[in-house]
């Protein structure tokens, strides 16, 4: 991100005073700006029902930044130049009147900001409420316009494959698939986005990413947290819709790919769509209690911190079956990767936060043996692995044995490590930064496309409907601060491997 912005844009930012909003857009939107990316020829709209004045909006902006933003580019005079160019509408976004009302404040934002006709809008919002959010964009005339139109939709992208299918028909009535930008934003993290420069701009990767010397890979994506606020949203949607259908199996379609024409947006993401179109399904009962285990923490204790159990959080059912973890035995059934199972698991109330995938390379044949005597030599215990840590670290570390100068005659092991390096003023995790550069851009590289959306349903939902049937049966309970019941170690042992990540 070493340029600025070559065209003008306005962003309209529906759900301007959620939470979203105020943790990750503005502080992302402004970062942007702070390291001199956005110039000065671009405008924000915020709409939202609240009935705020510009002024009290621009505060809460501010506000917003100043917590939730990267401290080493906050000044009181970066964050005041920023705010001049945002204003606010108190708007129902299920009115077309409401947009027609305040058609004329994105005109003078426009004008005032060389905006060149470009509009940008982020739907922050409910995915019951996009299509009607399309379509009043384009009766009211907002979408009339000289230059480009983009519309970025949060997930989740549906609920199941039809209503998926649904809310992707009526964005689609209004923008093209091109103009579409599906944010994902573990697809925004540095190492994922590391992944597809470390398989194919080094020759020695490529030839050991495959059957051949793959065993396993392994994904896991564990969180401290519990469900927090988020009941009502989490009880819809559990582990496997908030995280699996989505971040999960767009990283792991990054890690399973074949290598794309070049690092272009539908290059990658026609490599991407394969691999899942390639999983295999769980068709019944059987093949998905086979292969996915389903977990939901009860009470724990963490570092001396006593936690509730899942069904006693706030908004949740007392009797839920929701699954606040689950861990699959997947197959991708490419000439590449056939029979190689990819376990991936995934929970909250876990005992630290950490994403990580992990190659796990086969073992070679015992050939190490002493000449003299014709003795195994020592050292060579464990398979090798590859670790690409996403977080809370950004690394990549690989082990190779090699001769113990200490110990003549033995073997140790060594890791070979590459970590992420930024200028002192830059911290982890700026997803939504890059995301939103991308699709000022123009770059939709890490948005998923839709194809590979429907995809990763065909694949999750026999699983939900199977667990729907099941109800609690089957669900495992795990103590919070665990790594997940022991069913997800059962499930991995039983091709006679373990869980790296702990
Ligand atoms: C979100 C999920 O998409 O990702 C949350 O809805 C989850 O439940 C979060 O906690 C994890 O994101 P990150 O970036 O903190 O790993």
């Amino acid at each position: 991100m070493a340029r600025q912005l070559t065209e003008g844009g306005l962003i309209g930012m529906f759900g301007a005073t959620g939470d979203l909003a105020k943790r990750k857009l503005f502080p992302a939107l402004f970062a942007l700006y702070a390291q001199g990316l956005m110039g000065g020829r671009f405008a924000i709209v915020g709409f939202a029902r609240r009935p705020l004045t510009v002024e009290q909006f621009r505060t809460h902006v501010a506000d917003s930044i100043r917590e939730f933003g990267r401290k080493a580019i906050i000044s009181d005079e970066k964050i005041n130049s920023f705010i001049q160019h945002i204003s606010y509408c108190s708007l129902d976004s299920e009115q077309l009147e409401s947009y027609l009302e305040h058609k004329a404040t994105l005109e003078s934002m426009e004008k005032k900001f060389q905006c060149e006709g470009n509009r940008l809008f982020y739907l922050a919002l409910a995915p019951h409420l996009f299509g009607t959010v399309c379509g009043n964009l384009r009766e009211s005339g907002w979408l009339n316009i000289d230059g480009w139109k983009r519309v970025i939709i949060e997930k989740p992208f549906g609920y199941d494959r039809e209503t998926a299918v649904e809310m992707n028909a009526a964005v689609q009535t209004v923008f093209e698939e091109d103009e579409v930008y599906r944010i994902d934003h573990y697809l925004g993290k540095e190492m994922v986005q590391q992944i597809p420069y470390l398989r194919f701009a080094n020759p020695m990767f490529e030839p050991f990413w495959n059957r051949d010397y793959v065993s396993n890979v392994q994904l896991t994506f564990a969180e401290t947290v519990g469900v927090e606020e988020r009941g009502e949203y989490y009880e819809k949607s559990g582990a496997m819709r908030d995280m699996g259908q989505n971040h999960m199996l767009q990283v792991l379609s990054v890690v399973g790919m074949e290598r794309p024409t070049g690092l272009t947006a539908n290059a990658v993401r026609d490599q991407k769509v394969k691999v899942l179109r390639s999983l295999r399904i769980n068709k019944n009962v059987d093949t998905v209690s086979r292969e996915v285990v389903r977990g939901q923490y009860s009470s724990g204790e963490s570092r001396g911190h006593k936690m509730p159990a899942y069904r006693t959080e706030k908004n949740v059912d007392p009797q839920s079956s929701t699954e606040s973890f689950f861990a699959a035995r997947v197959f991708v059934d490419t000439p590449r990767w056939k029979d190689v199972p990819f376990f991936i698991r995934t929970g909250k109330r876990m005992p630290r936060k950490v994403t990580e995938i992990v190659l796990e390379l086969k073992k070679l044949p015992e050939v190490w043996r002493t000449a003299a005597r014709d003795e195994a030599i020592p050292g060579v215990a464990g398979p090798l692995l590859l670790r690409i840590q996403i977080q809370p670290e950004e690394k990549i570390s690989m082990g190779i044995y090699m001769r113990d100068a200490l110990q003549v005659g033995a073997f140790r092991e060594s890791q070979m490590v590459w970590k992420a390096e930024y200028p002192a003023n830059r911290e982890l995790d700026e997803a939504y930064e890059r995301l939103f550069w991308d699709a000022l851009n123009g770059d939709s590289m890490y948005f998923a496309r839709w194809d590979e959306v429907e995809s990763a349903w065909n694949w999750v939902d026999p699983i939900e409907k199977t667990w729907q049937s099941l109800g609690s049966n089957g669900l495992e309970f795990y103590p919070a601060g665990s790594w997940g019941p022991s069913a997800a170690d059962a499930l991995i042992a039983l091709d006679g491997f373990e869980w790296w990540t702990n």
